[in-house]
């Protein structure tokens, strides 16, 4: 069984950075490059009502012959969220990015938002467990105690 999305919330912390819908895609892009992130969590009177990420940007606002400093949040986002909760495992993690697309999943606590979970997240999770078991066996095959 794979780590739990809790184990990694408490290793890489539980901030969520997130603005509200009626701000500007350029006021979205600033605080995304600022804080070095790929996607925000767009909130509205303490609800989750969508995500804004990269990939928004790349096809709704340019390709949507939209301009950055004058479309709203609220017209690229990505309502449709898929979230998990803190006992959701890494592997079930990974099957709902990929059977939804999505590269970003909020961690929820019933109405709470209690941290976000990205592909890259993920991944290295995956790879740090392999790593522990190829340890693990050549530490066996070598019959060290
Ligand atoms: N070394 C690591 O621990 C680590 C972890 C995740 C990603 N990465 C690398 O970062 C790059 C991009 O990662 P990505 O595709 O997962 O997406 P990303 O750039 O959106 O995420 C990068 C990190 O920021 C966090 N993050 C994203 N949006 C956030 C938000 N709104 N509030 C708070 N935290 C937020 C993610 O959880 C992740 O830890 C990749 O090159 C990946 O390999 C490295």
């Amino acid at each position: 069984m794979s780590k739990s999305i809790g184990q990694i919330l408490k290793l890489k912390g539980s901030e969520v950075w997130t603005l509200g819908s009626s701000a500007t895609v350029y006021e979205a892009l600033a605080l995304m490059a600022e804080k070095g992130v790929g996607a925000l969590v767009i909130i509205d009177d303490s609800k989750v009502v969508g995500i804004f990420t990269e990939r928004d940007h790349a096809r709704k606002v340019d390709l949507g012959g939209r301009c950055s400093q004058k479309a709203f949040v609220h017209q690229v986002m990505s309502t449709e969220i898929c979230y998990v909760a803190p006992e959701t495992s890494v592997d079930e993690a990974m099957a709902i990015m990929t059977d939804n697309r999505c590269r970003h999943l909020p961690v929820m606590v019933a109405d709470e938002m209690v941290g976000l979970a990205s592909i890259g997240d993920l991944v290295k999770a995956s790879l740090d467990e392999k790593d522990f078991v190829i340890n693990q066996l050549k530490k066996y095959i070598k019959g060290d105690p």
